[in-house]
């Protein structure tokens, strides 16, 4: 089955074909980033216009890399949420008037299921059962994963997710939107233990997370810093050290929740989804918390960590594969729980 993924929640543009036999044929992302960038963040309505002008040539440039003319679409899938309801209705609108055009069935998906199986997409897939941290923009959450639409959530954060306190702590030290690299290419530069931040949420039992007095220990820092030097500007050396500090202790406390997970739930299997998981730090360091543990790490490339089309096609095929189809309506959702999917080939429309 080859189906057409089109991913519109956000501020990317994301197309791409996926067969469930011969695997991704090809993926475009449309990056509206510079748009957004003199505004320190996403601009709602520009992102809505800015997709209506770019999905449709995308979609027929990746079909053209493809080498799948439209006809050859056996089904659509489309990221119906969560996400910026405007944005989302683009590529749900465009989803299901291609569908309906070609006589194929669409299926709204789930944006983090997307995140989530896009692992599945590289040579080493990972194998269920496993425990997903998933870190992006908006989510951070850990889940016991047993299949396809199979996920119990262990915990999650309750204020900033990951990927947000990398961009508002990017604000602050003056990096451009969005700062989540842009921090972790200065923290590269940082001194270890020049300076140590809390590690929230560790000390007591629980999964949950909580970024916000993180990101309040690193204004005050900051700010610390700068009347020190009696109001001038920060050395670039400072800023990296405050970077490295922020940095690492966002990866001890994944480490830390992570080891829990995985003793809690008995499983070996760690997988890591979402724009956040791309950050190299991250990786290296439950990698190595993985190896002590005997248990194995898994991620997607960088490419496919960011939102991107491909997961999109990838999810929404399985799922279309199994014979789930949309309904009559048009249905998007700005807020939607990941676990109240249904699992795999079980829905009811
Ligand atoms: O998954 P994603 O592309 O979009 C959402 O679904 O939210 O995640 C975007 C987030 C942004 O907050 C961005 O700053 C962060 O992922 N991010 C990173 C890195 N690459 C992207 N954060 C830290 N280190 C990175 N290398
Ligand atoms: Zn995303």
């Amino acid at each position: 089955m080859r189906v057409l993924g089109i991913e519109t929640s956000c501020d990317e543009t994301g197309v791409a074909v996926y067969d469930t036999s011969t695997g991704l044929l090809a993926d475009r992302l449309y990056s509206q980033v510079e748009l957004h960038a003199r505004y320190g963040g996403v601009v709602p309505e520009l992102a809505s216009r800015d997709h209506i002008r770019k999905a449709l040539p995308l979609i027929q440039e990746v079909l053209a890399a493809a080498n799948t003319p439209l006809q050859g679409v056996d089904g659509i899938a489309y990221t119906a949420g969560p996400g910026l309801v405007g944005a989302l209705l683009v590529g749900a609108s465009l989803g299901r008037a291609l569908g309906m055009s070609l006589g194929v069935p669409t299926i709204g998906v789930h944006h983090m299921e997307g995140h989530l199986l896009a692992p599945m997409l590289e040579e080493r897939p990972p194998q269920f059962p496993f425990v997903a941290l998933l870190v992006s923009g908006g989510h951070t959450q850990l889940v016991r994963v047993e299949g396809i639409g199979r996920y119990s959530l262990l915990g999650e954060s309750l204020d900033d997710a990951a990927g947000e306190a990398f961009d508002k702590v990017g604000k602050m030290l003056g990096l451009e939107y969005p700062g989540g690299p842009r921090v972790a290419a200065l923290a590269q530069q940082g001194t270890p233990g020049r300076y140590k931040f809390p590690r929230p949420m560790t000390n007591r039992p629980g999964l949950d997370f909580s970024f916000s007095g993180l990101k309040t220990f690193v204004r005050n820092t900051l700010e610390q810093e700068s009347d020190a030097l009696g109001g001038k500007a920060l050395s670039e050396q400072v800023q990296a050290d405050i970077a490295y500090a922020f940095e690492d202790a966002v990866v001890q406390t994944f480490v830390i929740k992570c080891r829990r997970a995985l003793e809690a739930t008995g499983l070996k299997t760690l997988v890591i989804a979402g724009g956040v998981s791309a950050n190299l730090s991250l990786r290296a360091g439950l990698q190595a918390m993985m190896e002590k543990q005997q248990g194995q790490l898994f991620y997607a490339q960088p490419r496919f960590c960011t939102d991107n089309g491909a997961m999109i096609a990838y999810a929404g095929a399985q799922r279309l594969a199994a014979g789930e189809r949309d309904g009559l309506e048009l249905n998007v959702k700005g807020r939607w729980p990941l676990n109240t999917l249904p699992a795999l080939g079980q829905t009811s429309i």
